[in-house]
């Protein structure tokens, strides 16, 4: 009786437990969703998903750069991601004479395709569930350390063993905060070749005004091609490499989605923390992200006042503005869906009900004291938390303090360092400074550190911060001071200390004010913060991990999913919109419409390319458009992702190309702490806009040729 009166109740709290759109699912364990994505409306198996037997869609799918999603769109290696996930290589080709950023690039044939070094794309071959293995020797009243050096003596053991029957990398990760281990077997090419990109005013459209927001219109893809050696091996690039030929790659459907339509993606999401407790939610979106968003959205205005006035200052900060307002914007919208949504008291309420069912029989022992420790943990937490947030956000964030931190280790050299270690941190250091130069400019900076080191003072207390701070008097002065005496803002006079550097000379970097200030912030972190933190995190998440037995345990008939930590996985839901608030109703999709009506030819973010212009006028869309003769741009969909699922492939039931996924709507962007069926959308460009930017906007016909298209 007492089981089913506490289902009831989480059944009324928690009624999206029984919506499939919350979930992110292992591929190989894919049966036990298989019934009800078929339900959904799925026509394929969950074997033509997953399968180590025979070829099956998860060839296709790899993990690209290391941060994102990318699939494989020929039998010739041709991959498809985000623009966004290419951006870096793009901008590494690009050239005030050959600005790809800003033109596009197109390559062809296979000879003007450009190398990417650096670029590796990885391929999940296999995988298994080696729980048993990992933890058959470990019992849960195990002393944490004495757990973990077990754990890790069987992973290295089980990993060895196998390593000598294979070819492939293999490794094994946690899953379900440490109650299951599975065994991963990946396959790395590193030999990766630019094919295309949009100029950036389609790839990135609505820049980062449009980021996290619906209705979206950004043609956010890149296409790359995968080259093996010629017996399809990982081979380091040469010229005499030939295209991967893939055991499966993906079909592109042109046949669109209609609302209501069962969809899935397939990707490499990044990190979730589904199960958190509600004070340490709390916590995050209450507390942190607060704070975070208010510093971030400081320097923010800054950067704009600076960027609007100069077009080179815009370039020159563009990419750093675009890394610190995603996570503002993002965090901002945390903040606000679970505040809106009531996630903290929903946790609550559910935490009730696990503490009952705790208390209800003796052998859940173990359980009923959980939640107070949470309590207790996270309040002694917050200082440090907040001090870490402070310091990288406001010292941290200071450009000439990071920049100086970066040769804090040369600082540190002595008449005893080996010579070959001292070129080695000249050479990178050059690297470094070129880099930083190139992108810096002054008076932002002294700006931002002006703002930052008022707020810093103001926010945390003289007793818990780094003892810098406690010396300053005025801090317009205090800053045109640093700024004025430091080496680090002259690139003159850092290339002169790197192309004659001496041992003697590390004095005279340890002396430089702005690594003072760089080492009082690191020195305060390290000795008052680091340790602390560590070790509460640490018990923290041995807190997690049999937090979160007991909710497996309480609830036996629900199906779990682990939290993302980049391994493959499969997320589905339906092609659907959403009312983001009381009166209104976003539609699923948007279109070439919408981008004229947001052009603005001044703002940078809204030009349209003239041709895209005349493509519109003429309503030259061929076979790409929908059949209410609309070219279709993006849709959304009740499909749960996180960061990492960018570039990823979104199916339809028969497991053909339908989009590639790049980003959710700023209302439920709290997904990654509490999913919400009702808000929680992720954005994917229509395939059928993409294959018409290649083909009518580019020419790049020959691309589409190489691809399986579905009518
Ligand atoms: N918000 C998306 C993600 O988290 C896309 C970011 C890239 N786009 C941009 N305009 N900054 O990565
Ligand atoms: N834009 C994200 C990415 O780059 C996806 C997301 O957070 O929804 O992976």
């Amino acid at each position: 009786m007492k089981r089913l009166h506490i289902f009831t109740l989480l059944f009324v709290i928690f009624p999206s437990f029984l919506f499939a759109g919350e979930g992110m699912w292992i591929p190989m364990l894919l049966q036990y969703n298989e019934k009800e994505m078929q339900e959904m409306g799925m026509r394929i198996t969950a074997d033509d998903i997953y399968s180590i037997n025979h070829s099956s869609l998860k060839d296709a799918i790899v993990l690209f750069g290391g941060g994102c999603t990318g699939e494989i769109v020929s039998n010739q290696g041709l991959l498809l991601t985000n623009h966004h996930c290419g951006y870096d290589y793009i901008q590494k080709h690009s050239s005030v004479e050959h600005d790809y950023l800003t033109n596009g690039f197109w390559a062809m044939n296979r000879g003007e395709e450009l190398p990417c070094p650096g670029l590796s794309v990885i391929f999940l071959r296999e995988m298994r569930d080696v729980t048993e293995k990992i933890l058959h020797n470990i019992d849960i009243d195990m002393p944490e350390d004495e757990r973990q050096a077990k754990i890790d003596e069987n992973v290295k053991k089980l990993v060895a063993e196998f390593e000598k029957q294979t070819d492939y990398k293999v490794s094994i990760k946690p899953f379900f905060l440490g109650n299951e281990y599975y065994m991963l077997f990946n396959e790395t090419y590193t030999d990766v070749r630019l094919v295309g990109c949009p100029p950036s005013n389609i790839g990135k459209f609505g820049g980062d005004t449009d980021n996290w927001v619906w209705p979206r219109h950004t043609g956010d893809f890149s296409i790359f091609r995968v080259y093996a050696d010629k017996d399809g091996h990982p081979a380091a690039y040469s010229e005499d490499n030939v295209p991967y030929k893939p055991a499966k790659h993906l079909d592109i459907s042109l046949k669109g989605a209609e609302e209501g339509d069962f969809a899935f993606v397939f990707g490499y999401p990044a990190r979730t923390n589904e199960y958190l407790p509600a004070v340490a939610v709390d916590q995050e979106a209450n507390l942190i992200d607060p704070v975070t968003v208010d510093l971030r959205g400081k320097v923010l205005d800054i950067y704009n006042r600076y960027q609007e006035q100069d077009p080179k200052v815009r370039i020159q900060y563009a990419s750093k503005h675009a890394g610190i307002g995603n996570g503002w914007k993002k965090w901002m919208g945390v903040t606000e869906g679970i505040n809106h949504f009531r996630g903290v008291e929903k946790k609550e309420a559910y935490e009730k009900g696990f503490q009952e069912w705790a208390l209800a029989a003796r052998n859940r022992y173990m359980y009923i004291d959980l939640l107070r420790q949470f309590k207790d943990n996270y309040k002694q937490l917050e200082p440090y938390q907040l001090a870490y947030t402070y310091v990288a956000e406001a010292g941290l964030r200071i450009e000439l303090v990071s920049f100086a931190g970066r040769f804090a280790r040369l600082s540190e050299v002595t008449k005893d360092t080996p010579q070959e270690d001292i070129d080695r941190m000249l050479h990178q250091l050059k690297g470094t400074s070129e880099n930083f130069f190139k992108d810096y400019y002054e008076p932002i900076d002294r700006d931002v550190a002006k703002m930052l080191l008022k707020e810093y003072l103001e926010a945390q207390s003289t007793d818990f911060r780094p003892t810098f701070l406690n010396d300053i008097k005025d801090v317009d002065s205090y800053v045109d001071k640093l700024f004025d005496k430091t080496m680090f803002t002259d690139e003159a006079k850092v290339t002169a200390l790197l192309d004659n550097f001496k041992a003697k000379d590390a004095k005279k970097l340890a002396n430089d004010p702005a690594m003072k200030v760089y080492q009082s912030l690191i020195g305060f972190f390290r000795n008052e913060v680091h340790g602390k933190m560590a070790s509460i995190t640490a018990d923290n998440d041995r807190l997690r991990r049999i937090y979160m037995k007991g909710q497996m345990e309480m609830q036996p008939e629900k199906r779990f999913s682990p939290d993302a930590n980049f391994t493959l996985r499969v997320t589905y839901g339906r092609v659907e919109g959403f009312r983001p608030k009381d009166g209104m109703k976003y539609k699923h999709f948007t279109t070439l419409e919408g981008i004229m009506q947001k052009e603005n030819p001044d703002i940078y973010d809204y030009v349209v390319e003239p041709r895209l212009k005349e493509l519109y006028n003429k309503k030259d869309y061929g076979r790409y458009a929908d059949k209410d003769g609309t070219m279709h741009v993006a849709f959304t969909a009740s499909v749960h992702t996180t960061g990492g699922n960018s570039g990823s492939p979104i199916l339809n039931a028969d497991g053909q190309l339908l989009g590639l996924n790049f980003d959710r709507c700023w209302e439920g962007t709290m997904s990654d702490l509490i999913y919400d069926p009702d808000i929680c959308r992720n954005i994917s460009v229509d395939i059928r806009y993409v294959l018409f930017i290649i083909d009518k906007f580019a020419g790049a016909g020959h691309l589409i040729d190489e691809m399986t298209i579905v009518e």
